[in-house]
């Protein structure tokens, strides 16, 4: 299993360029098995979950050709509607394959996800959106089964805010018959990136970046070209290594637009953070100031940014709150950033930061995605060597996290 050894305490300087979102990218390729037709994408970053979501969607029989970013999608021989549980165990964002894969054939068989790492995360809005749709849907022997005819256009409220359940829905709603309204729907600029992709597609949707999206049906989507927004999470996290550690650097192709909430944190850290159109600047030096914040929905404080915020208030000084909201079990990073020396208390969904003059290197174990960023940049800032195992993770959502680093001064090596 790979490692990181990372020797802390160098500053950060030049520039790194940001890939394409993940989190726009998993549901864009589902897209692919709307249309009989090719879909050219751009900006598709390399990553493992991207790798495990093309390999779904071939075994399915969509053909996909890749080269670098550039990736080309034809559904026209799509046959298999399965996702199985071998694949969705892996990767969570495989459900964003039933609500294309019923809308255009009427059918799909996807085992459920279960709970992971950072909460139970259930689909059941998912399920509830299909069947105001018309879908009949039995669970048995750990798989929904959906069946339509043909999905009928509905007015849904979801219980809560959803990410992909807003995606699904979307995608279904766009080959039903009639006008569908999703209401309570999620406005983060990966669920709008996907609209404009469906639009282009020849789809009709109303209210893209609002919380309420209206879709009209139509009997057929068409192919489109589409290059993937900037990873507004990549730029978060980078933008906290070079609070953390100190520095100055410029990250390209990517918009401060995509992350106010985080910059005006970073900015109240101590950061001073400039932007143009496609990219934007981080210096600091000296210790941060303490930040708190509560995570929520888009356009407030990411759930996705949580850590690496919090690895850099483990350094401020004094004293901070932070507070998850919509994950019930976020915090598998406390414990490992605990052991390079940080000080932070539980108190139910509140984690209570007591700033530390420095941290120091040790051994520690990445746990989830972002639990694992947030130990690279306690690891960049801290004294002597960290090792970050089981960046399996990592290699999930960040594209060559080691290698942008290191061209930016980073003394951090992968170790196989
Ligand atoms: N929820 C339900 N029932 C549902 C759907 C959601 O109870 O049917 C609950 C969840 O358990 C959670 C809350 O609603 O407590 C919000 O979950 P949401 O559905 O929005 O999350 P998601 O769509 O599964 C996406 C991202 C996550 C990100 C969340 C929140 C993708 C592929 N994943 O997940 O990204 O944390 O939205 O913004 O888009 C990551 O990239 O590291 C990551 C975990």
């Amino acid at each position: 299993m790979d490692k990181l050894l990372i020797r802390g305490g160098k500053r950060l300087s030049g520039e790194i360029a940001i890939s394409g979102a993940k989190n726009a990218a998993l549901p864009i390729l589902c897209a692919g098995l709307l249309t009989a037709d090719t879909l050219q994408l751009s900006n598709v970053p390399l990553l493992q979950d991207v790798a495990t979501m093309q390999k779904l969607l071939q075994q399915m029989g969509l053909a996909i050709e890749q080269q670098d970013g550039a990736v080309a999608l034809c559904g026209r021989d799509v046959n298999k509607l399965e996702a199985p549980y071998e694949m969705v165990k892996t990767m969570r964002a495989s459900i964003l394959v039933l609500g294309p894969l019923l809308a255009r054939f009427g059918e799909a068989r996807v085992s459920l996800p279960g709970g992971c790492a950072i909460g139970s995360r259930p689909v059941d809005q998912h399920i509830k959106g299909l069947q105001a749709m018309g879908a009949e849907i039995r669970i048995e022997a750990g798989y929904i089964h959906a069946r339509a005819m043909k999905l009928k256009g509905a007015r849904i409220v979801t219980d809560m805010i959803t990410v992909t359940g807003t995606e699904n829905l979307l995608m279904a709603a766009t080959l039903a018959d009639g006008e569908t309204v999703l209401d309570n729907a999620a406005r983060e600029p990966e669920v709008t990136d996907l609209a404009n992709l469906l639009v282009a597609m020849g789809a009709q949707i109303d209210g893209i970046g609002s919380d309420r999206l209206t879709v009209v049906g139509v009997p057929a989507l068409h192919g489109a070209s589409h290059s993937v927004i900037a990873d507004r999470i990549e730029t978060g996290t980078f933008m906290c290594a070079v609070a953390a550690a100190g520095g100055d650097v410029v990250l390209r192709h990517t918009r401060a637009h995509l992350l106010e909430a985080v910059v005006e944190k970073l900015r109240e850290a101590g950061a001073i953070i400039t932007a143009g159109d496609d990219w934007l600047r981080v210096q600091m030096s000296g210790r941060p100031k303490p930040v708190s914040f509560r995570t929520t929905e888009y356009p407030g404080f990411p759930t996705d940014m949580q850590a690496q915020v919090m690895a850099l208030d483990c350094l401020a000084d004094g004293t901070s709150r932070v507070t998850e909201t919509i994950f019930e079990n976020r915090y598998m990073h406390v414990q490992e950033l605990n052991r390079l020396g940080a000080a932070i208390e539980i108190d139910g969904h509140t984690a209570i930061v007591h700033g530390v003059q420095k941290l120091v290197g040790a051994p520690v174990m990445a746990t989830d995605l972002r639990a694992s960023a947030s130990l690279v940049i306690a690891g960049l800032a801290a004294e002597g060597e960290t090792l970050v195992d089981r960046i399996y993770h990592l290699d999930r959502g960040y594209d060559r996290i080691e290698a942008k680093l290191s061209a930016v001064g980073a003394d951090i090596e992968r170790i196989r």
